[in-house]
């Protein structure tokens, strides 16, 4: 980054620069668009989503996503010539995923009610289920009606959810299962409501707590089918009929309950070095775990780089656009919609930005994340940088501009050669800080499932259940990397000043 030639360090910018750099940075931009949409597979690919923290039905074992529900679903495939291809988000997001045709099927455990039929549409059910409730074994003296006037977590948009607000109290809800018994672990709830298996495997390994037996709810579990693929609807009951015929329907769930009930967490009396050191081998080196961050920091890389490009080069066009307009008078047009862009990207808030970006603009094609990660914080960040440089311009005398003109240089050239470099030079710091923000802001992009360094973090949490050691090593990678660009930013800061 720091030898981009988008900004100049010795020499003025110049017109060829310029170009070079722009087409430079297109070029790499397709050809990141066209890996990142290449497709191998000749079989036509099915696309499921379900919330990978759920077992027996879905979590992720050994880096894969694995569960009853990928094993009926591959099944269900195998049988009708389709790829499996699976993707992790969060349940709050599934349905919409669906719906939007970002995903041909939702497996999440999914139960069927009234109010997510009016969305998308239930295949015939194939597991009975139930809400569930956990307490800490301490808790000696429960009762339900206790639930009104106590915390209770539940996972967030799940029919517990909906269940305890209708019957008790508004709910504390956690994006995941782990995040919901972590909760009740730590005291931070009275109780958690949880589907009866998922909540079977978290009693089976957390001896400190205690299922209840009574059902709160009697449901079932279907898979979720965009209304507008009423073939695909037809393709899995039938083949659903099938299986349930056959056996392997049941021989799945029953081989399931076994093979995905989870790994125990360790619960040792050691002492602070000890657990620390169990600690680390189970956040890190087991199931390799620490390879979640080494791939997000690889992908929050990859999309700041990008994103500062793109920001630095719609910032530019943006900053000249509005400063000529402010100087000449001229370009009133484009400098109106600049204002627009402005106004829009600086007065809502990035993550928002993103989700629009992924749900609506991109919402029924097809684009990498990762594409969708850089348009959308590339367009985020040109706002700041545009008003960054432009500061930076405006800040020069305007006696500059004039003595440019009546050597007879252009206007353009004027702004190339004497102005943009001068203004750059003085905005360094200041553009310096927006990318330090820009990095840490990309943090927010595991809000549409991509798996950068905080996901990565978060991923390791919710299948080990250990809040400290993930969150500060993540938090250690963010401030390495700060620090290493400020060192740098830096260094090119009094290169500059020597070179005045
Ligand atoms: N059965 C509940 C519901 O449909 C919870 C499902 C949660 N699934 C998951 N994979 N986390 O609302």
């Amino acid at each position: 980054m720091a030898e981009s030639n988008s900004f100049p360090q010795k020499k003025p910018t110049s017109r060829a620069g310029l170009r070079r750099a722009t087409i430079l940075f297109c070029a790499a931009f397709l050809a990141l668009l066209f890996t990142a949409c290449e497709k191998t597979a000749e079989k036509p690919v099915l696309r499921m989503v379900c919330n990978a923290n759920f077992p027996p039905y879905e979590l992720v074992m050994d880096g894969k996503i694995a569960g009853i529900d990928p094993d009926i679903i591959r099944e269900i495939c195998d049988r009708n010539g389709y790829e499996l291809e699976i993707e992790n988000m969060p349940f709050g997001a599934i349905i919409a995923a669906v719906q939007t045709g970002k995903a041909d099927v939702a497996a999440s455990g999914i139960t069927v009610t009234e109010e997510r039929k009016t969305k998308i549409n239930f295949t015939d059910p194939y597991v009975n289920a139930s809400q569930r409730i956990l307490i800490r074994r301490e808790t000696t003296d429960f009762k339900l009606e206790n639930l009104k006037h106590n915390p209770v977590s539940v996972q967030e948009g799940t029919t517990g959810d909906m269940f305890v607000k209708e019957h008790y109290r508004e709910p504390e809800r956690y994006k995941n299962v782990p995040e919901v018994i972590q909760a009740l672990k730590t005291k931070k709830v009275y109780a958690a409501v949880v589907d009866q298996e998922p909540a079977e495997v978290e009693a089976a390994k957390n001896p400190d707590l205690l299922l209840l037996p009574e059902p709160l709810t009697s449901e079932e579990y279907a898979f979720a089918i965009s209304k507008e693929r009423p073939d695909l609807l037809q393709k899995f009951n039938v083949t659903l009929r099938q299986m349930q015929a056959d056996g392997t329907l049941a021989k799945i769930k029953a081989d399931g309950k076994i093979k995905y009930a989870g790994d125990k967490s360790a619960t040792v009396e050691a002492g602070f070095w000890e657990k620390l050191k169990i600690d680390f081998r189970l956040n890190f080196i087991d199931g390799k775990r620490y390879r979640y961050l080494l791939d997000g920091f690889g992908i929050t890389m990859l999309v700041t780089v990008f994103s500062i490009l793109t920001g630095l080069f719609l910032g530019f066009l943006v900053a000249v656009t509005r400063s000529t307009h402010d100087l000449t008078g001229k370009y009133s047009f484009p400098d109106a919609v600049c204002k627009i862009y402005l106004t829009i990207i600086r007065g809502t808030p990035v993550v928002i930005q993103l989700l629009i970006i992924y749900f609506v603009i991109f919402g029924s094609f097809n684009v990498n994340k990762i594409i969708v990660a850089i348009t959308a914080f590339g367009i985020n960040s040109g706002a700041y940088t545009a008003e960054i440089i432009r500061a930076g311009i405006m800040s020069l005398d305007r006696g500059q501009i004039e003595a440019g003109r009546s050597l007879g240089l252009s206007y353009r050239l004027t702004m190339m050669r004497i102005i943009l470099p001068q203004a750059l030079k003085n905005v360094l710091p200041a553009l310096g800080n927006e990318f330090i923000v820009l990095l840490k802001e990309t943090s927010v992009a595991g809000f549409i499932a991509l798996e950068d360094l905080t996901k990565g973090g978060d991923i390791i949490r919710s299948q080990t259940y250990n809040a400290f050691l993930p969150l500060v090593a993540v938090a250690v990678i963010y401030l390495v990397v700060v620090m290493f660009f400020s060192a740098l930013l830096r260094k090119m800061e009094a290169k500059l000043q020597k070179n005045r």
